[in-house]
Order: C-alpha cells, then sequence, then structure tokens
C-alpha cells in the first residue's frame, strides 16, 4: 500500500480514512475521488478527482494517471436509501464494485472494500454472530452486500486479485455525519444532545446493534491491508465491531455527562425493520486471530470523546 485511490473519498468512512492516509503514507499518495466535491479536508489537503464510479473508463483511467497500487473502494448507498431506491442501489453498489473490482484485476492492484453486519439476515443466529453462518438478508443493501463479499472472494481465488474486507457494524464519528443509513441514530442522538437536550430515535428501544468508533475502524482498515497474506484464511468480509447497545443504554451514557437529557421514540417501520433483520452482535475472533483485530473503544470512552469534539465543532 503505497500509491492509492479511494472512491467514495468524501462519504462517511472515506473522509477521515483519507485523511489517515495522508498522514501515514504521505499527501500525494493518497487520491481521493468522489461524485461531488465539497469543502473538506479529505478533498483540499491533496490530489482530488471526480468520479463516478459507474464510469469504469474514468476509474481505470486515473488508477493509471497516478500510477496506484491499492484501490479502495469506499462508495455506496447504504441500508435504508437502498431500500428506497432498490434498482438504483443494485446499479451502483454492484456496478461501482465490479468496477473496482476490474480495474484491481487489470491494474494488479491491492483491493480493498466494506462489508456490513447488513449482510446477516433474520434467520442469522442473532448473538454472538459467527464469521462464517447463515447469510440470507431480506434488504437490497444485503444482498449487494452478500454478492460483494462473494465477488471479492471470487477475484481472489479465481484472478488472484489481494482483495480484503471487512464487515463494519455501525460506524460513529463527529467528522462526517452518515446518512440512508439504519445505525445513523447513534450518531445523530450525539448532536441532538448538545444541540437540544433531547432526541426522538427512529429505532426503537430494546433494539441492540453493533457499533465502533470511526478511529477503530479506521485502524483495522489499515492493519488488515498491512497483514501478512499467509495468514489470512478469510480474505473479506471480516467480522469486526466494538460494542453493541440499544438506544436507551446509548441515552443512559450520554445522561452520565448532560444530566437533563433525554431521549423519545417515534419508530420508523422501514428501518426498525431492517434493523431486527440485523444480529444483535457479532463475533470476531476470526479477525482476531488472522490479523490481530482488537477495538480500543468502549461505549464509555466512545461517549465521552464525541461529546468533547463534537461541543467544540459546534
Ligand atoms: N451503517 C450501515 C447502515 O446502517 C450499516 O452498514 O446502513
Amino acid at each position: 500500500m503505497k500509491k492509492i485511490l479511494i472512491t467514495g473519498a468524501l462519504g462517511q468512512i472515506g473522509s477521515e480514512l483519507t485523511v489517515k492516509l495522508r498522514e501515514m503514507y504521505g499527501q500525494d499518495n493518497v487520491i481521493a475521488t468522489d461524485i461531488r466535491k465539497t469543502d473538506t479536508e479529505a478533498a483540499n489537503n491533496g490530489p482530488f478527482e471526480l468520479l463516478d464510479v459507474m464510469d469504469a473508463n474514468k476509474m481505470m483511467e486515473l488508477s493509471k494517471k497516478y500510477n496506484v497500487d491499492t484501490i479502495m473502494h469506499m462508495a455506496a448507498l447504504l441500508s435504508a436509501t437502498a431500500e428506497s431506491k432498490p434498482v438504483f442501489a443494485w446499479n451502483l453498489n454492484m456496478g461501482g464494485l465490479m468496477n473496482a473490482l476490474e480495474t484491481a484485476r487489470e491494474l494488479n492492484l491491492q483491493f480493498f472494500t466494506p462489508s456490513s453486519i447488513g449482510a446477516f439476515g433474520p434467520n442469522t443466529p442473532k448473538d454472538n454472530t459467527p464469521q462464517d453462518t447463515i447469510q440470507r438478508p431480506t434488504t437490497m443493501y444485503g444482498v449487494n452486500k452478500v454478492a460483494g463479499e462473494m465477488l471479492a472472494d471470487y477475484y481472489y481465488h479465481r484472478f488472484g486479485v489481494d482483495t480484503r474486507g471487512v464487515r463494519f457494524p455501525g460506524l460513529i464519528s463527529y467528522v462526517t455525519p452518515p446518512g440512508g443509513g439504519t445505525t445513523d441514530y447513534a450518531v445523530e442522538i450525539y448532536y441532538e444532545a448538545i444541540k437540544n437536550g433531547k432526541y426522538t430515535s427512529y429505532i426503537d428501544k430494546g433494539t441492540y446493534m453493533d457499533m465502533m468508533y470511526m478511529p477503530d475502524a479506521l485502524d483495522a482498515i489499515v492493519n488488515l491491508m498491512e497483514a501478512d497474506p499467509s495468514k489470512l484464511i478469510h480474505r473479506n468480509a471480516f467480522n469486526v465491531t466494538a460494542m453493541s447497545f440499544d438506544p436507551e443504554e446509548l441515552a443512559a451514557e450520554i445522561k452520565k455527562h448532560i444530566p437533563g437529557f433525554e431521549i423519545a421514540y417515534d419508530v420508523d417501520p422501514v428501518r426498525q425493520a431492517i434493523a431486527d433483520s440485523w444480529p444483535n452482535s457479532i463475533d470476531t475472533s476470526v479477525a482476531a486471530e488472522e490479523w490481530g483485530f482488537k477495538a480500543n473503544y468502549d461505549l464509555s470512552s466512545m461517549t465521552v470523546d464525541m461529546l468533547e469534539k463534537l461541543k467544540a465543532k459546534l
């Protein structure tokens, strides 16, 4: 990983991944691409190119122009948006992925793309969900993610492309808000706690989902990409997570710092159904064994950091 092209570089993960990789590998060695430019650090502090991931030719052209050795494909629609636009989600999520995999195959690039807890479904074991288990998701996003996991494995076995990936849980960060995901409530709640001292959750109490703080997610990406390939039995879709909570537990944690904070509920049936189809908590032991995955933040340390950083930002 010496020269990296990132798609979706101004998105929820990409915007922070770009900055971190530039610090590690040099500013000019990380090429940020996205469908539109925003006035952000990731866009302004190093090479940036407009790229619609559906445009295979431009993806290839940019990868050649910058002579990259790695492609990190982050551009995708999240679960709730994909549910409202399933055909577009299929075209973008699968079309973009195929273009990125083909670019990696033709140019012999190392490849990363994230999967998600969304790749599991209602008949997946809900607690301590194993690495290898039943995956019959009931959402378009989940169908895309399962197909993506399998395609990435296929490109490794069939063509020898060095594909790697993780299944991320809900990611929480104070930098770039997510958009159109089911786990977004766990980010919004911090903003609202600081701004208004209350939050109305579209996810019901008692709904447990896996979550992770962004610094741990970025470390996971870098550590997996730098892992000794001979140790990797799985290559893609490693289960990773740091914590599992429901809205009540998250609210109680915030209340420790903002005593007047209150949570209310106005459940969105679409996103609730998606959340109900996902695991309560997944098992990360395979990622720990094969490449040393470990998360540093738990609910309490993440909440301290989120509130401190967001107060400064807002
Ligand atoms: N955070 C994502 C979503 O909710 C999960 O991959 O869609």
